[in-house]
This record gives C-alpha cells, sequence and structure tokens, in this order.
C-alpha cells in the first residue's frame, strides 16, 4: 500500500492502537516491536528514578508526630500527597480521607490569653474543641515539612493542591478542610491557612 499513514494493521490482535500505561504514563503501542522496547526502557528508568515508597515517606513523618498507628485508618478512602523538590528528595507528605464533620477549635478567653504571655506556654497549651459539628469534607490525618524545608510554603502549595483535587470536579473551600488534632506547629498553620 502507498498511502504512508497506515502504520499498523487492524487483523483482530488482543491489543491495537495506542496503549497507556498505568505506571509511567508512556503512550506506546503495545503490538509495535519498537515502540514495545521503548516502552519497556522508559518503564524501568522511571521506576529506578523513583526510589522512595509513599509508605515509608509516611513513617518518617509518623515518627516526628509521635504517632504510633503506621497504618491508616481506612487506606482506600485516603490519598497520600508527596511534595519533592528540585533535587528529586521528598520534603512533604500529606495524608487527607473523606469526612462527613469537624469540631471547631474554640478561641480562649481573654483572661487566659493575658496568662499565656509566654510564647512556648501559648502554643504547648491545651485547647478545646466545640461540642457542635460543622460540616466537613475533607480531613487532613497528618502534614509534614522537611524540618530544613519549613516556612517555604510547602504546607501551603500541599493543601491548595489537596483542595483542587481530592474531589474529582470540586474545588473545596478552606471551610470544607478539617485537621486532626493539630500539633502546636500544625494548629499555627492551619490558623494561618484557613485565616481563623
Ligand atoms: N509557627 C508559626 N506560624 C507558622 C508555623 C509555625 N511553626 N508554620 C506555619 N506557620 C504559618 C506562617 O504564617 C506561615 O507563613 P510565613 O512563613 O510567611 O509566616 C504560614 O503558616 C504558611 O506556612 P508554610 O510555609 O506553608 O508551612 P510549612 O511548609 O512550614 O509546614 C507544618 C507547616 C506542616 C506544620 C510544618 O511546620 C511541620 O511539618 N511541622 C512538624 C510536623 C507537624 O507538627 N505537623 C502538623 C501535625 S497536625 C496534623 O497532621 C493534622
Amino acid at each position: 500500500k502507498q498511502d504512508d499513514d497506515q502504520l499498523i494493521i487492524d487483523a483482530g490482535q488482543k491489543q491495537f492502537g495506542a496503549t497507556n500505561c498505568g505506571s509511567c504514563g508512556m503512550v506506546y503501542s503495545a503490538d509495535n516491536p519498537e515502540d514495545n522496547f521503548q516502552h519497556t526502557q522508559f518503564h524501568q528508568r522511571f521506576l529506578d528514578s523513583i526510589k522512595f515508597v509513599a509508605d515509608d515517606v509516611r513513617r518518617v513523618a509518623d515518627n516526628e508526630l509521635g504517632f504510633q498507628q503506621l497504618t491508616l485508618s481506612r487506606p482506600t478512602q485516603s490519598k497520600t500527597y508527596l511534595f519533592i523538590n528540585t533535587e528529586r528528595m521528598v520534603v512533604g507528605c500529606l495524608v487527607a480521607e473523606p469526612i462527613r464533620q469537624g469540631y471547631r477549635v474554640l478561641e480562649q478567653p481573654d483572661r487566659h490569653k493575658d496568662m499565656m504571655k509566654d510564647d512556648f506556654m501559648e502554643r504547648h497549651r491545651a485547647w478545646c474543641c466545640s461540642t457542635v459539628p460543622e460540616q466537613a469534607l475533607c480531613g487532613i490525618s497528618r502534614i509534614w515539612v522537611f524540618s530544613l524545608a519549613r516556612r517555604q510554603g510547602i504546607a501551603t502549595r500541599m493543601l491548595d493542591t489537596v483542595r483542587s483535587s481530592f474531589m474529582y470536579g470540586s474545588h473545596l473551600t478552606k471551610e470544607e478542610i478539617a485537621f486532626s488534632d493539630p500539633t502546636p506547629d500544625g494548629k499555627q498553620f492551619a490558623t494561618k491557612y484557613c485565616n481563623t
């Protein structure tokens, strides 16, 4: 045949036309030996370049947060987000899960504020939550940024990404996310991020 456009003959083969690899993302023709070879090479290089496993990163974060629980409570519904810097190091990890409600942290009375002039005391005091549930859709079960990469907006960027990608087709508002029992750092960050 003279027509240069026809490159593959549809003879009823099992895999016909373009295939999108679910792991490396390469689009290739599975029934074309040359394409297949290119894919195998690219696929291996791709896997070699990703040395980390999300579970391992989460363990590092859990360790720093003092979490004993090594497995997620609802692994199939949770989503783990990793922040990878330009040196291809994982410097941020966030685990989000679907929730239905959250409990707002209550502002402390002014007389307590006077007693807490010391910044350390203020950061580490216990806080009280409302007993009235409020609707929320996404729970931040844990958020962690590598100590040397903090205060560079990484947690903010991870949260922004969660809000735009956690629920397919909808952009979550800041009111629709809730943080589970935050650490002093987590509370300071959440207060700033949510403008509360
Ligand atoms: N103290 C005071 N304000 C803070 C702090 C802090 N430690 N961290 C963040 N903020 C506020 C600031 O206003 C900051 O803006 P600025 O730097 O311009 O002043 C703003 O939040 C945005 O901060 P980011 O740079 O986006 O936050 P970062 O990337 O540093 O990550 C995080 C914050 C995740 C809390 C980090 O400090 C961390 O990993 N800490 C140790 C682990 C931890 O405690 N995680 C929270 C657990 S709670 C939970 O997981 C639900």
